[in-house]
């Protein structure tokens, strides 16, 4: 039998396709993580931020007005590199500057918490897990069923509006989870997020590899800090620029690269209102609170892409029933102003699908069904009440059905 040339070596090489799946027997390369991890940021990449610590830009939102779209369009393209490209992970300093509303939402988190430890029995909890810390799943529906008022506020910044449209463009759905650490909350184990991150490495095998790379453009994980986070206190874990790996999802759980995390990841000091936000493939874990008296307090923001599915079943129409009064006279003084229509992105879908085509037909223009949000928009705009619009959006779920 002749030998293969050196030509049919480099032909085979070219057609052989590349393996469909990764494989609990192909190890990931630490290697090719450290080379990736080595990388260095720098503040020329990110002209707005104010600086750069730990590999990690940092903006200072009280330099920055949403409203000016050509600031606003500038901020969304530096946080969108960073994301995909660059470090995967930056803080908003002063997302919420009025103290006095999160201090208002603390404590409606709390009778929240109060009211669960009373009238449940054991809660799960992937987090700290060892009965020093409270959990509040779906903090976004509670919070909003429980205090409309500091709910709308809250999810009237367009802030939050505008870093979620950044990395998942419009119809984004927002899920929320409250976590709170009392010192000696022990530190979770390097990870990466929802989706790929929730499942064990023989499931993760399982899907293709593009859907490895899909995963983390479907989600967009954030925190908002709802107290002081000093250093010892168990502010998040990061490792800046890890998100790039494309085997991470197979290889996080592995000891080798949890001693790398442990000698490389970096964490920042953070100050209550501040956000920090970063691809959900990025490797980080939650640190623990060394503190003897120092209680940590965060909402976990977890926003899903219109084309993903959200870890936590939401239901914006009650949520949208208690606030449209409050919606309605803030359209009256603002019209569509940035935080009107960042609440309505907060509880409307804005995604019409999946619906029933025989009974939802185009919207003129378009080849979709009229949203939700754009029927809470036109409902805003002619002036209906409480009734017309919930009956609007509840016909549109009826008509949506199989
Ligand atoms: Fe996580």
């Amino acid at each position: 039998m002749p030998a293969t040339t050196a030509t049919e070596t480099l032909y085979a090489s070219i057609t052989q396709p590349p393996n469909r799946v990764h494989s609990t027997n192909r190890p990931p390369s630490l290697a090719t993580l450290k080379t990736i991890c080595s990388e260095t940021a720098s503040t020329k990449q990110y002209p707005h931020c104010e600086g750069i610590e730990s590999n990690v830009p940092i903006y200072n939102l009280l330099k920055f007005d949403p409203t000016d779209s050509t600031t606003a369009s500038a901020l969304q393209e530096e946080w969108y590199n960073i994301l995909h490209s660059g470090p995967g992970v930056f803080v908003l300093r002063n997302m919420y500057s009025d103290k006095a509303l999160l201090e208002k939402v603390n404590g409606v988190f709390q009778k929240i918490i109060d009211h669960e430890r009373s009238s449940s029995a054991k809660k799960g909890d992937h987090f700290a897990g060892n009965g020093k810390n409270d959990r509040i799943w779906n903090s976004f529906s509670k919070h909003g069923l429980q205090d409309p008022m500091s709910f709308f506020e809250y999810y009237s910044n367009s802030w939050l509006a505008l870093v979620s449209d950044a990395w998942l463009g419009p119809g984004y759905c927002i899920t929320a989870q409250v976590n709170i650490v009392r010192p000696g909350g022990e530190a979770q184990t390097v990870h990466r997020d929802y989706h790929l991150g929730f499942q064990t490495a023989e499931e993760c095998a399982r899907y293709p590899k593009a859907m490895h790379n899909a995963s983390q453009f479907l989600t967009l994980q954030g925190a908002v800090a709802h107290s002081d986070m000093p250093n010892g206190t168990g502010s998040t874990r990061l490792l800046p620029f890890s998100q790039r790996f494309e085997e991470g999802f197979m290889a996080y759980r592995l000891p080798e690269f949890n001693e790398f995390f442990l000698s490389k990841y970096v964490s920042l000091p953070l100050s209550m209102g501040d956000g920090i936000f970063f691809n959900p493939a990025l490797f980080h874990a939650a640190g623990n609170n060394q503190s003897t008296d120092f209680v940590r307090k965060a909402n976990l923001l977890q926003i899903s892409s219109a084309f993903g599915k959200t870890m936590e079943t939401v239901d914006g129409l009650p949520l949208l029933e208690r606030c449209w009064d409050a919606l309605k006279q803030k359209y009256d003084v603002e019209g569509f102003s940035a935080e009107v229509t960042a609440f309505v992105s907060a509880v409307a879908a804005g995604y019409p699908f999946p619906t029933n085509l025989d009974v939802r037909t185009a919207a003129p223009g378009g080849l979709a069904p009229e949203s939700e949000q754009q029927t809470v928009l036109k409902a805003l705009q002619e002036n209906w009440d409480k009734q017309e619009i919930i009956g609007a959006i509840n016909q549109i779920r009826e008509d949506s059905r199989a």
